[in-house]
C-alpha cells in the first residue's frame, strides 16, 4: 500500500497497525507531508471555520523538582534564575487578557513544591470567580488523584499532561528513574474520569525517538480520544543532559500534527511556542498543517524569558497586547480571524 493509500485509510478509521504507522513514519517524502497536511487543513477548517482561539498562558513558576533531560527547568540547572508569581500578579495577567478579548486562560506551572495544592486550589478558584465567563485550562505536571479532583472542583475545565513519548524504554530515556510512564499514565486516565477535557502530546525529535516509537505515540492518541494535543519539536536546553543535541525536525514536526488532526478531527490543537522558535513561519506553518488555537503569552515579560524550556523560546511583542496584535495580524495574514 503506498503511502498516499495509508493516510487516506488513516482518515476513513482513525487509526493504523502499527507496522503500517512505522512504515509510514520511517518512509514519507515531502509529497505525502503535503497530502497528509492538505488533508489535515481541510479537516480543521470543516471543523473550526476560519477562527482559530486564542488562549492566553500564564507561566506561574518556573521552580522544579523534577530532573527531565530534556528540560531546561530542571532541578540540576543552577543557572537559571527562579521566580514565582503571586496570586495577584496571576490575576492581573488574567484582568489584561480578559480586556484583550481572551477567554481561556491556561495556567502552567512547573512541578514546585512550594506551589501546592492549597495555594493552586485557591488560585483557580479566585480566578473562576473573577472570570466566570472563561475557560481554565492547567498544566501542574504529575499530581495525586485527589489534587485534580479539587482543582476541578475548584472551576477548572482542561488540564495539558504531556505523556511525552508512549514508549515505557523511551519515556525511562528521556527521565530520571522516579518517573515513569506509567505514572504519567495513570495521571492521564485520572484528569479523564475526573471530567476535565484532557490534553496529552509529544516532542518530535527528542533523542532515541525512532519511527516504532512515534508510532506508538499516534496509537496512544488514537485509544486515549484526548480532547486536546500538543506537537512541538524537541529542542536542545543548555545546562540539561541532553544539551548539543539536534533539534526535532520542523517538517517531521509538522507531518505529525497533521496525522494528529486526522486522527482527531475535532480536537484542539494549539500551535506551540516551540514551533514558533523552530521557524519563523512556524505558527502559519502549524495552522496550515492542521492547527486550531494559538497561545499568546500573558505572563508579565520580566519573567517570561525565565521560562526556558529550551533555549531562544520566542516571545511576540514586548508585552501581552503588543504580542496579540502582531499574533492577530499575521494570523488575518493567512486568512483567519
Ligand atoms: N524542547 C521542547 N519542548 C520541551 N519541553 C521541555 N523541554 C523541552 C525542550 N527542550 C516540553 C515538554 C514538557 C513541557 C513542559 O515542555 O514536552 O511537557
Amino acid at each position: 500500500m503506498s503511502n498516499i493509500d495509508l493516510i487516506d485509510r488513516l482518515a476513513a478509521d482513525g487509526v493504523l497497525a502499527e507496522e503500517e504507522f512505522t512504515e509510514l513514519l520511517a518512509t514519507y517524502t515531502a509529497a505525502d507531508r503535503d497530502y497528509a497536511a492538505a488533508l489535515a487543513y481541510r479537516i480543521a477548517r470543516g471543523q473550526f471555520g476560519t477562527q482559530l482561539h486564542a488562549w492566553g498562558v500564564i507561566d506561574l513558576t518556573n521552580h522544579c523538582s523534577k530532573d527531565c533531560f530534556y528540560c531546561g527547568l530542571c532541578r540540576s540547572n543552577e543557572a537559571l534564575e527562579r521566580y514565582r508569581l503571586s496570586t495577584e500578579d496571576v490575576l492581573r495577567c488574567c484582568a489584561e487578557g480578559h480586556d484583550l478579548g481572551i477567554r481561556t486562560f491556561v495556567l502552567q506551572a512547573a512541578e514546585d513544591p512550594e506551589f501546592g495544592d492549597d495555594v493552586a486550589d485557591d488560585l483557580i478558584w479566585r480566578v473562576r470567580k473573577g472570570f466566570p465567563d472563561s475557560a481554565i485550562a492547567l498544566s501542574f505536571g504529575e499530581r495525586s488523584r485527589a489534587a485534580y479532583q479539587r482543582y476541578f472542583d475548584a472551576g477548572a475545565d482542561r488540564y495539558l499532561l504531556r505523556h511525552e513519548t508512549a514508549d515505557a524504554e523511551h519515556f525511562a530515556q528521556l527521565h530520571p528513574r522516579r518517573s515513569t510512564l506509567a505514572n504519567r499514565i495513570r495521571c492521564l486516565e485520572d484528569l479523564k474520569s475526573i471530567g476535565f477535557e484532557t490534553g496529552c502530546g509529544m516532542m518530535v525529535g527528542t533523542p532515541y525517538q525512532t519511527p516504532l516509537r512515534l508510532a506508538r505515540d499516534l496509537l496512544f492518541i488514537a485509544d486515549f480520544d484526548p480532547a486536546l494535543v500538543t506537537v512541538g519539536p524537541f529542542l536542545p536546553s543548555s545546562s540539561t543532559k541532553f544539551t548539543g543535541s539536534p533539534a526535532g525536525s520542523v517538517e517531521k514536526t509538522l507531518f505529525m500534527l497533521s496525522l494528529v488532526r486526522i486522527i482527531l478531527p475535532d480536537a484542539d490543537l494549539p500551535v506551540m511556542t516551540s514551533i514558533a522558535t523552530a521557524h519563523p513561519r512556524g505558527r502559519e506553518m502549524a495552522v496550515m498543517a492542521g492547527a486550531n488555537v494559538v497561545l499568546p503569552n500573558l505572563t508579565p515579560p520580566a519573567d517570561r524569558a525565565k521560562y526556558s524550556l529550551y533555549d531562544g523560546r520566542v516571545t511576540l511583542g514586548r508585552d501581552a497586547a503588543e504580542g496579540l496584535t502582531i499574533l492577530m495580524k499575521r494570523m488575518a495574514a493567512i486568512g483567519y480571524t
